[in-house]
């Protein structure tokens, strides 16, 4: 299998929503951090500088000849993303995808995010017939099944008649067994508990100090 050829874009800086989600400051840079079809590798450079440790994963040889020789070292994976992505279950803590669209792609990326990991996406924009491959409303966050908690997204309909796709940017987190019990027990976001009034026979314990 052989990737169709990606023109190396002449500007190879950082898309502006990505940067955005790295300098969040629920984010630190350190772990693994996938760029999915990382093409020429802007933003592996970027996640490198950063402090990850990252790992570019593409079809194309040519790009992963060119990003394997940035400033930052990268580990390069030449893989499919069409097909079941080659790491283990929750290898890491973030992975980005930008420009690159298909079905079933993000539950594919979830499988390998680490609970508290990170996603950026960024599909492409819908110039000309692009539009026709782009997700339909809703299909992304479908794909990521209540797994994530968003946290920045914007979508843009695209197409003709109502723009039935969706040009789509997100930030999302996987949750972690915490966010799980913290829902059951109605907890805020810090942690803390909305009220301490008994509320029945059962009693959870939680793990931590004490
Ligand atoms: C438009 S470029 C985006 C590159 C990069 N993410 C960026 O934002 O600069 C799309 C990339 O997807 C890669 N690609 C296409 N099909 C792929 C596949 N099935 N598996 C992995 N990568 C693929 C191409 O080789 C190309 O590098």
């Amino acid at each position: 299998m052989t990737a169709k050829k990606h023109k190396r874009p002449a500007d190879g800086s950082p898309s502006p929503f990505v940067m955005a989600c790295l300098a969040h400051k629920s984010l630190t840079a350190s772990g693994l951090a996938l760029d999915l079809a990382c093409g020429y590798g802007r933003h592996t450079r970027k996640l490198g500088s950063m402090g990850f440790s990252a790992v570019s994963g593409d079809l194309s040889m040519d790009c992963l000849g060119v990003t394997r020789r940035g400033p930052a070292p990268a580990f390069c994976v030449c893989l499919d993303a069409r097909a079941e992505l080659p790491f283990t279950d929750r290898a890491f803590r973030l992975v980005l995808i930008v420009h690159y669209v298909d079905k079933g792609l993000l539950a594919r990326a979830a499988r390998v995010i680490a609970p508290g990991g990170f996603l950026i996406y960024e599909s492409y924009g819908g110039q000309g017939e692009n539009w026709r491959s782009l997700p339909a409303h809703g299909e992304v966050e479908n794909e990521l099944s209540g797994e994530f908690s968003v946290i920045r997204k914007c979508t843009r309909s695209v197409g003709p008649k109502d723009g039935p796709r969706a040009n789509v940017k997100l930030f999302a987190r996987k949750n972690s067994p915490q966010t799980a019990v913290n829902a059951l027990l109605g907890r805020a976001g810090d942690g803390m508990p909305l009220s301490h009034s008994y509320a029945g026979p059962h009693q959870i314990i939680l793990p931590g100090k004490g």
